[in-house]
């Protein structure tokens, strides 16, 4: 065996301890307590794979600048962001995931050998990159609220024309242009409509909706990986790109189910057009206010309290009065838990996070199915900024949109408290039957205001 052949070797033996160590990190993700050492076993893995590709470059320092380049402006970024802002700063990385995997089958175009298999890998790696590139793009700026484009505007007609466009290109030359021999530049033309396609994928999807097609991005920056791994010959690129190409995947399916929703109705359809407004969005009889006084001697008296945050939570920043507020009921002798929707927010475990930002401890979380069978027992829920997540109409009435879609089941407690600021709607557009039940007092207010009312009268 040459020098060459044995390091060829001792790469891909390491390639396979990075991915124990990948799929190893992944899988501590999955629970609060092992996720900070998921995350630090993963970044381990991912520097150990880039360090031994190094090894039999040419010019390794090409590639430790762009590292060097790479490190610095992803480690500020992710210095600065605010807790609020991750999915935006998701979008932007996997946009330059899908840009790096673009650039790589552009770069293999001229060089590859002439076979259907490795065209094909070219031109769909090259397509699936573009797409994630641009549409990333896109996706951040809807969510940074940076660009304001109607779904039904001129120009969103425009782009999605071109994405479906794009779609007969890449097929046309995927399968006709091996075959024949022609002098139109198919490569060219490939490359910009791929770019305009992407932008025309992402323009019609709702702002509310851009945490599952980011979701979904990434999951075609993994495949797009996965392929230039396949081009460049590279193990630990097609474990990797495959990995995040499935987790992706998972995640996105998982919140279109928690939102009951199809993938095909978010990505084409919209909540607005899904199904004909129900009657819930008017509002159905007479609201019972509560001040915050009130509230406090029910709360005072009450022993156990259920605190259900949703999306007014993070809008309001209430995380920390939520959590003093839960101990100093904790200390008046009250039971305290939290019931934590998996669509609640805007993104993936958004209150699991803005709760563990307010150091309240992971095990008074609790999920649906562990407090709905016993919510007839909980003396007071406190709803603070969540709407959908306890709309009773996705149980009772199945004309509604979000009728199927699992949630906290507070109407069955003894005493509801809603904290939100007006009747308004929540992201789905439709009104809450919960407001109008007897056993519901709406608490009007920002919610960090409120909750830092109940605070000091505790603390009077
Ligand atoms: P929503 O149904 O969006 O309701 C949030 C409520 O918070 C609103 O009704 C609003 O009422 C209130 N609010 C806003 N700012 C407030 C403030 N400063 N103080 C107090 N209240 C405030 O939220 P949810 O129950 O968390 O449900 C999440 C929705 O987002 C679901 O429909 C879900 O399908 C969707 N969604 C979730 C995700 C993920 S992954 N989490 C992704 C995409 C879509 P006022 O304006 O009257 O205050």
């Amino acid at each position: 065996m040459d020098i060459f052949n044995d390091i060829t070797a001792i790469q891909n033996i390491t390639y396979i301890v990075a991915s124990i160590l990948f799929i190893s990190g992944i899988k501590m993700l999955g629970k609060e307590d092992t996720a900070v050492k998921g995350n630090f076993l993963s970044a381990l893995a991912m520097f150990i794979a880039v360090s031994v590709t190094l090894v039999d470059i040419v010019n390794p320092m090409v590639l430790i600048g762009g590292i060097a380049v790479g490190a610095v402006i992803g480690s500020t970024i992710a210095l600065k962001v605010k807790m609020t802002s991750i999915p935006e700063m998701v979008a932007l990385f996997n946009g330059f995931g899908g840009l790096a995997t673009f650039l790589i089958a552009w770069s293999e175009f001229n060089s590859v050998p002439d076979n259907l298999f490795q065209h094909v890998l070219v031109m769909t790696t090259l397509y699936i990159g573009g797409v994630t590139f641009t549409g990333s793009l896109i996706a951040y700026a809807k969510l940074a609220e940076k660009i304001k484009i109607a779904k039904t505007s001129l120009i969103t007609k425009f782009f999605t024309t071109i994405f479906y466009i794009s779609l007969v290109f890449l097929s046309y030359s995927i399968f006709v242009t091996p075959l024949i021999d022609t002098s139109f530049d198919f490569f060219n033309v490939l490359l910009i409509l791929t770019l305009l396609g992407g932008i025309g994928f992402v323009l019609p999807i709702g702002g509310g909706d851009m945490p599952v097609v980011i979701s979904l991005l990434n999951s075609f920056s993994g495949i797009a990986a996965a392929f230039a791994g396949l081009l460049l010959l590279n193990n630990v690129l097609i474990v990797a790109g495959s990995l995040v190409g499935a987790s992706g995947l998972i995640l996105t399916v998982i919140m279109a189910k928690a939102m009951n929703r199809s993938i095909n109705n978010i990505l084409f359809v919209g909540y607005a057009s899904s199904s004909s407004k129900s009657s819930s969005s008017e509002e159905q009889g007479e609201v019972s206010p509560i001040s915050v006084s009130d509230a406090y001697l029910i709360l005072e008296s009450a022993s156990s309290v259920l605190i259900i945050p949703g999306y007014g939570m993070a809008v309001a920043q209430a995380q920390h009065v939520v959590r003093e507020l839960g101990e100093l009921l904790e200390e008046n002798g009250t039971e305290v838990k939290y019931g934590i929707h998996p669509v609640a927010g805007r993104m993936p475990g958004h209150m699991n996070v803005l709760l563990a930002e307010a150091n309240v401890p992971y095990d008074v979380l609790a999920e649906p199915d562990d407090i709905n069978p016993i919510m007839d027992s909980v003396d007071v829920a406190v709803v603070i900024g969540a709407n959908d997540v306890v709309n009773p109409s996705a149980t009772e009435e199945p004309g509604s949109p979000i009728y199927g879609m699992p949630i906290i089941e507070v109407h069955n407690a003894k005493t509801v408290f809603v904290l939100k600021r007006s009747m308004s709607a929540g992201f789905a557009g439709v009104q809450n039957p919960l407001f109008f039940k007897q056993n519901t007092r709406m608490l009007f207010g920002d919610a960090k205001e409120s909750i830092g009312g109940l605070v000091s009268e505790f603390k009077d």
